[in-house]
């Protein structure tokens, strides 16, 4: 099944993070030869299918060139199919199925990593999703297994055999949670298990690296979760300086605020977030902990407004 991906650079569905603000910013900064296409934070389904209205907030209004897949987790094969199945309806361009959160709360309701322990199930919940979307490619997002990676070719396997047109591996197992070492030939080892393509995932920190995970292991889509909160940017390489690094900060809190409907302290709380990451534009180099360390929004903003009039003084 074609993909309606544009560029094999893809970013991570991150809960928290990827809501439509977020996404609208980056995919803005990045021309689709750059960045291909994202997804949405997980959506949670329990037992009953999510309504229209609920998954339409997760979509969020603007459509662009890239698509923005919605990411179920969940795992009453009924209630998760026609959630998926409503999706579509409402435009989803692609479903993708998480099998890899490593929640306490997904692991009680049986879903995220829990199913990296029954890959029969996870089969099945792509099989059933698969059977009600038409013509949209659904996908699956795993690791590389739940606390050893040994069976990485048979949840490969499981999620080829239900139908899925793309795999994406985070190479960690739930036990490593988000370990700074990465082990790329686990990918590697999915890439060859498999007929499908493979997106693979997990330590991409430079531009190059998206290159070089392709390279390594045979993945044909790579894509980077942390290292786009560090720097927006990093799908194109362009290098930005601590101005425009502020501007793209102080539209985040505008538009957390307009269409999310944000507080300031809930705004600044979320660029407060990225700000743990940041590396773009040298914004916070040396001076991370002063920036965590205010409490004060206004000042927050205020900080990051000056810090953006710099480029609007050079530019003028
Ligand atoms: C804050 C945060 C939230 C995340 N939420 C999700 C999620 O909703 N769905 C998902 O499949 N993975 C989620 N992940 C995992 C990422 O998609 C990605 O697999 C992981 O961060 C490894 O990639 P990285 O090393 O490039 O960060 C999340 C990660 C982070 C840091």
């Amino acid at each position: 099944m074609r993909l309606p991906f544009t560029s094999f650079r893809l970013l991570a569905p991150m809960e928290g993070v990827t809501e439509p603000c977020f996404r609208d910013l980056v995919l803005a900064r990045n021309p689709p030869d750059a960045l291909g296409g994202t997804f949405t934070e997980f959506v949670r389904v329990v037992d009953h299918a999510l309504s229209k209205a609920s998954l339409g907030r997760h979509l969020g209004p603007t459509r662009h060139v890239q698509p923005v897949g919605l990411q179920l987790m969940g795992s009453d094969l009924a209630a998760v199919a026609e959630t998926a199945r409503r999706a579509t309806e409402l435009g989803a361009r692609v479903i993708d199925l998480n099998f890899g959160c490593p929640a306490r709360g997904a692991l009680a309701g049986c879903a995220g990593s829990a199913l990296l322990r029954e890959p029969r199930k996870m089969e099945a919940l792509v099989r059933a999703c698969v059977a009600v979307v038409g013509d949209r490619p659904v996908t699956a997002k795993i690791r590389v297994g739940f606390d050893h990676d040994r069976d990485v070719e048979v949840l490969a396997r499981a999620v080829e055999a239900g139908g899925a047109a793309l795999l994406t591996v985070h190479c960690r197992t739930r036990a490593e949670g988000y370990c700074e070492r990465v082990d790329w030939t686990r990918i590697a080892r999915a890439v060859a298990a498999v007929s499908i393509p493979v997106c693979g995932n997990g330590g991409i920190t430079r531009h190059s690296d998206f290159e070089r995970m392709q390279r390594e292991t045979g993945a044909s889509f790579a894509m980077v979760g942390r290292g786009a909160l560090a720097d927006p940017w990093i799908f194109s390489g362009r290098r930005v300086d601590a101005a425009e690094a502020a501007h793209f900060l102080v539209e985040y809190v505008d538009a957390l605020r307009v269409s999310g409907g944000a507080s300031l302290g809930g705004a600044v709380a979320r660029v407060k977030q990225l700000l743990h990451f940041w590396t773009a534009g040298g914004l916070v180099d040396g001076d991370r902990g002063a920036w965590l360390g205010e409490r004060d929004a206004e000042r927050v903003l205020a900080r990051l407004s000056a810090l953006r009039a710099g480029a609007a003084s050079r530019a003028g």
